[in-house]
Order: structure tokens, then C-alpha cells, then sequence
């Protein structure tokens, strides 16, 4: 069994992934976790992000065991992860892991922005989880503060803009939503209604 989410960043997608995987006993696995591992890497060796070989070079040596490092849920490492996810070689290089770990007993949660699209095209729910840019970055602004980084709302908002930008006009595996994803807007859902309301679309789609 696997369950597919996709959206934007700061959708909520992470946590919906995360406590659905919780609920039916699945492994889940962040996607942009990888993707930010690569960026990590890259900056801690003062490598250019324009680096296209570097950066393939990281995603295929990439460690895997060490995504729980808090560092990586940063914002700085957030936008170098979208620059770098935009090179093929890249997102080559991250794929038989993610589809490896996508076909674990008895089930798998994964999050991302091509996992519907690329990562797992038969996946058995598909999920597209949206809200507005406005309430993204206040939830963003919300979880940066409250882990003590110093940050600015407006600031955030406009880095919100400027990824999905970037991530939905990129010319490889773009964020969109398959064509047949569930798409779910948690604009005006806190984290509880999101996940009973994701629950009872997966539910629905099961039986
Ligand atoms: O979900 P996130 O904010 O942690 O993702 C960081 C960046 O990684 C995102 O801007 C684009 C990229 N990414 C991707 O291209 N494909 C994925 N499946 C997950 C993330």
C-alpha cells in the first residue's frame, strides 16, 4: 500500500504524512529531506549550487541513514534544495531509493512535489495538499519562530512565492498535482481537521 503526497511548500504536507503513517502504521518518508541532504553537503564544502556535476555527484554518494539532522528543515537549506531538485542527474540519483523504500511492507507514506507524478505513478491514494501562500508563510513564520530562528514574514512569504515559482515551472518533474490525486486546500483547516479530512479521503478511496 502506498500513499502519495504532493504540494507546495509549508502545505502541510510533512506533518498530514507523518501522522497518516502514524494511524495506519506505514513508514513515511520525506522526500525534500533528500533533496535538502544534497543541499547541505554542498554548502558545507563551499560548492556552488550552480555546480550541476557536484550536485549529482552528492545525490549519488548521499548517506541516507542521516536525514533527522535539524539543520535541514531550515529556510536557507529549503530554497537551496529547490535549486538544486531542478537537475536531472539529481533527482535521477534519489529515485531507486525513494521507489525501494516506497515498496516496504505493509505500507508507505512518502511526501514530496513528484511522488503522484514520478516517484510512484501506481501509488493507491494519490494526495494534492494546497493552502494559500499567505497562510503557508504564517505557518512557516509560525514554525521558524518557535525553533528560535530569527525571521521575518514578509521575507517568508516572498520565499514561499518565489519556490513554487521555481518548482512548478521547472522543466523536470515540475510540482503538479497527477490526474487523478485527491487535492485537499487546509487554508482554513488546522493540523487536526487536515488530517481527519485526508483520512477520510483515504479511506473512501480503500474501500
Ligand atoms: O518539501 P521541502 O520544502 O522540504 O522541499 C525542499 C525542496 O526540494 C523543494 O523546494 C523542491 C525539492 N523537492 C523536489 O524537487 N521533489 C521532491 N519530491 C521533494 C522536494
Amino acid at each position: 500500500m502506498i500513499i502519495a503526497i504532493d504540494g507546495p511548500a509549508a502545505s502541510g504536507k510533512g506533518t498530514l504524512g507523518k501522522r497518516l503513517a502514524d494511524h495506519f502504521g506505514f513508514a513515511h518518508l520525506d522526500t525534500g529531506l533528500l533533496y535538502r541532504a544534497v543541499a547541505r553537503v554542498l554548502l558545507d564544502r563551499d560548492v556552488a549550487l550552480t555546480d550541476r556535476d557536484a550536485a549529482a555527484r552528492v545525490a549519488q554518494e548521499l548517506d541516507v541513514t542521516h536525514l533527522d539532522d535539524e539543520r535541514l528543515r531550515g529556510a536557507q537549506m529549503g530554497e537551496a534544495a529547490s535549486v538544486i531538485s531542478a537537475y536531472q542527474p539529481v533527482r535521477d540519483a534519489l529515485l531507486a531509493f525513494q521507489r525501494q523504500f516506497a515498496g516496504q511492507p505493509p505500507g508507505a507514506v512518502l511526501d514530496g512535489r513528484d511522488i503522484g507524478t514520478v516517484v510512484c505513478p501506481h501509488a493507491d491514494v494519490k494526495l494534492f495538499i494546497t493552502a494559500s501562500a499567505e497562510e503557508r508563510a504564517r505557518r512557516r513564520h509560525r514554525e521558524l519562530l518557535s525553533r528560535g530562528e530569527t525571521t521575518d514574514y514578509e521575507i517568508i512569504l516572498n520565499d514561499i512565492r518565489r519556490r513554487d515559482e521555481r518548482d512548478m515551472t521547472r522543466s523536470n518533474a515540475p510540482l503538479k498535482a497527477a490526474d487523478d490525486a485527491l487535492t485537499l486546500d487546509t487554508t482554513h483547516l488546522d493540523a487536526d481537521q487536515a488530517f481527519q479530512a485526508a483520512l477520510e479521503l483515504v479511506t473512501r478511496k480503500q474501500t
